[in-house]
């Protein structure tokens, strides 16, 4: 038998007590969104540190205009694909709207089924002062909690659309007052999305957790993506979104070049073809 013992990538599994060694020395983080095995193995070889199965599925899976509909259901079975494809990235559960609105004990159970049905090894959920209590609840269940402040999709009827927060010295207050809050009740690491550059830098500098930013600045400890925003896969993205590839016109490319060949009775040819 061999001595010689494999580095198993699972010695170097993003776990949440390595995040916040990680804030103590300046590294900055990476999380993309991904819904799918197929994504999740290309981002995790690509060493992202977080894979966010995001209720933005809503919208980029299947085509919602907002992520209100989406249900606990459709987060623990893509969490579940997305889970399979990761061997080192920490695995997040986004809790969809109404799922832990109605009561901690609720929040508690559907959290449990983030874990127990989809293999994520957390969740997240949107809002601050609102919300601490729930967040305390779920981390007491041991599942850690990461949160989600400023400009939080879940609220769009209450914010009139989806706008930059914090713009005005009481609405900076108030998401202040929800990073500390959410940091207060245990959450590991905190999301801020959609607010100016330098709140973004003020919150990173006054929380001990781990902060990553969308739309929020350069100064967040670490940045989250939409993949396909990333990959150029939607018709529109928000100005803070930037494009990496343009995987949209390659595919679109790709199959009217299959249809072409098709067309002609080019494919499949010799080679495509059973004898
Ligand atoms: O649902 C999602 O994709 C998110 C990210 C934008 C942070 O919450």
């Amino acid at each position: 038998m061999s001595t010689v013992t494999l580095k198993s990538s699972r010695e170097h599994r993003v776990t949440v007590p390595s995040l916040a060694r990680r804030k103590l020395r300046g590294d900055k983080l990476t999380m993309l969104t991904a819904y799918d095995f197929t994504f999740a193995q290309i981002f995790d070889g690509a060493e992202i540190d977080l894979l966010l199965v995001g209720d933005s599925l809503g919208n980029v899976i299947q085509g919602q205009d907002t992520t209100l509909p989406v249900t606990l259901d459709d987060i623990v079975y893509h969490t579940r694909a997305v889970a399979r494809g990761a061997q080192r990235a920490l695995v997040i559960a986004d809790m969809p709207f109404g799922s832990y609105q109605i009561s901690p004990e609720d929040a508690v159970r559907n959290a449990i089924r983030c874990i127990k049905d989809g293999g994520a090894q957390a969740v997240k959920l949107e809002g601050g002062v609102h919300v601490a209590e729930t967040i305390a609840r779920i981390i007491a269940a041991d599942i850690p909690v990461m949160g989600h402040v400023g400009l939080t999709p879940q609220s769009i009827h209450r914010m009139g659309g989806h706008r930059v927060q914090g713009r005005n010295e009481d609405g900076r207050q108030r998401v202040l007052a929800d990073a500390r809050a959410v940091e207060a009740a245990g959450a590991f690491a905190l999301v801020i999305e959609g607010v100016p550059a330098d709140l973004g830098r003020e919150i990173t500098q006054s929380v001990g957790i781990p902060t990553i930013g969308i739309g929020a600045g350069v100064d967040c400890d670490g940045q989250v993506l939409v993949m396909h925003d990333l990959l150029g896969l939607t018709n529109w993205s928000p100005s803070f979104a930037k494009q990496y590839a343009n995987l949209g016109s390659l595919a679109a490319q790709a199959a009217r070049s299959f249809a072409e060949e098709v067309g002609n009775a080019k494919f499949p040819d010799d080679e495509h073809s059973y004898r």
